[in-house]
């Protein structure tokens, strides 16, 4: 028999991907189109824009992942399509296309969580990987801790109570004027700063529940920007080193409440701060637990994860109908 081929679609923010991948974990194209330049002038992501462009740019990168994997439609066996959270326009542009060629191609459709798109996407990238894992993901709209337990089947150990991680590094790329989007603007200031120069607070550092808060630390970095007393490089690295700080505080926490655990993985587009995968990958050590992130492309964005959480789906035939609604919030 051949192997099962998912074709993935994502546009839940402000990047546009398709992707083929098969059920073995073969990434056979990945095409991404980013919209930053279109939302640079205004600092960040611009609902209305994005879904605009997301409508532009989906069918061109559907049919140039096909030719990249020297395929047509009829030989994708599954359609996978990101149907939330996110910003509901561009959702629903991806879920609309993905429901249409799985109507037209006559194959079934599952519709992915982006949240489980991140958490499946180490075991994309290593397949050793085994369930239940610990999992830290950090990215533009969220921060949690999950356990890991299998497709569709999570526990969620901690949250944010306020902002997410990635949210905390834009708005601090915004305070110090590094640009959009403000992640590794801000790591690139940090390396050239001192991480003890600045006082930041660590908002629940040494608290029971593992939880997460990052509203405090801004208010804290505008308060220090407009002191005129620190370097943009200072502030960027003194901030880094409290979020690194709360994560790792955090995690290790979440550590001590779980066992039989295979590894630490983090996942999301703050997963691309190498100082944050160091900072993890010796909490790790320290536990004895092998370290997993996957690739920094595979951290951010990508369809490729949706892909592939669309071929563990299908492997347990969680298979979805074609009226399965566009979810602007959708807890895992
Ligand atoms: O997962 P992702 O691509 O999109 C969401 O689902 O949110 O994550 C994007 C977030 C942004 O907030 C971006 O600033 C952050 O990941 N990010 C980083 C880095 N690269 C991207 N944060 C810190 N350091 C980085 N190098
Ligand atoms: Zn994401």
């Amino acid at each position: 028999a051949t192997m099962t081929i998912i074709l993935g679609l994502e546009s839940s923010c402000d990047e546009t991907a398709a992707a083929l991948v098969t059920a073995d974990g073969r990434i056979l194209a990945h095409r991404l189109a980013t919209q930053e330049d279109a939302h640079r002038p205004y600092g960040g992501v611009v609902p209305e824009i994005a879904a605009r462009a997301h409508v532009e740019a989906l069918s061109p990168l559907i049919e140039a992942a096909l030719a990249d994997a020297e395929m047509t439609l009829d030989q994708v066996d599954v359609i996978a399509a990101t149907a939330g959270p996110g910003l509901i326009g561009g959702v629903m542009v991806g879920l609309v296309t993905g429901k249409a060629l799985a109507h037209a191609a006559g194959k079934p459709l599952i519709a992915v969580n982006h949240l489980e798109g991140h958490a499946l996407s180490p075991r994309l990238s290593d397949r050793t990987l085994q369930f239940p894992y610990m999992l830290l993901l950090v990215s533009g709209g969220h921060c949690q801790i999950l356990l890991v337990r299998g497709p569709g089947d999570y526990a969620r150990l901690a949250t944010t109570i306020d902002d997410a991680a990635g949210e905390a590094f834009d708005k601090t790329a915004k305070l110090l004027g590094l640009g959009y989007p403000g992640g590794p603007q801000v790591e690139k200031a940090a390396a050239q700063g001192n991480p003890r120069a600045v006082p930041l607070p660590r908002p629940l550092i040494g608290t029971a529940e593992p939880h997460f808060s990052f509203a405090g630390l801004k208010s804290a970095v505008m308060r220090a920007v407009q002191s005129g007393q620190y370097s943009t490089q200072d502030i960027a690295a003194s901030f880094q080193q409290a979020v690194i700080d709360c994560l790792i505080d955090r995690t290790r926490r979440a550590l001590a409440q779980a066992d039989g655990i295979t590894a630490l993985v983090v996942a999301g587009g703050v997963a691309a701060n190498g100082a944050i995968r160091s900072a993890l990958e010796k909490l790790a050590a320290d536990h004895d637990l092998p370290f997993v992130a996957p690739p920094l492309w595979l951290c951010t964005d990508n369809a490729a994860m949706i892909a592939w959480a669309g071929a563990e789906r299908f492997a347990v035939g969680l298979i979805d109908d074609l009226t399965f609604p566009a979810r602007p919030r959708w807890p895992l």
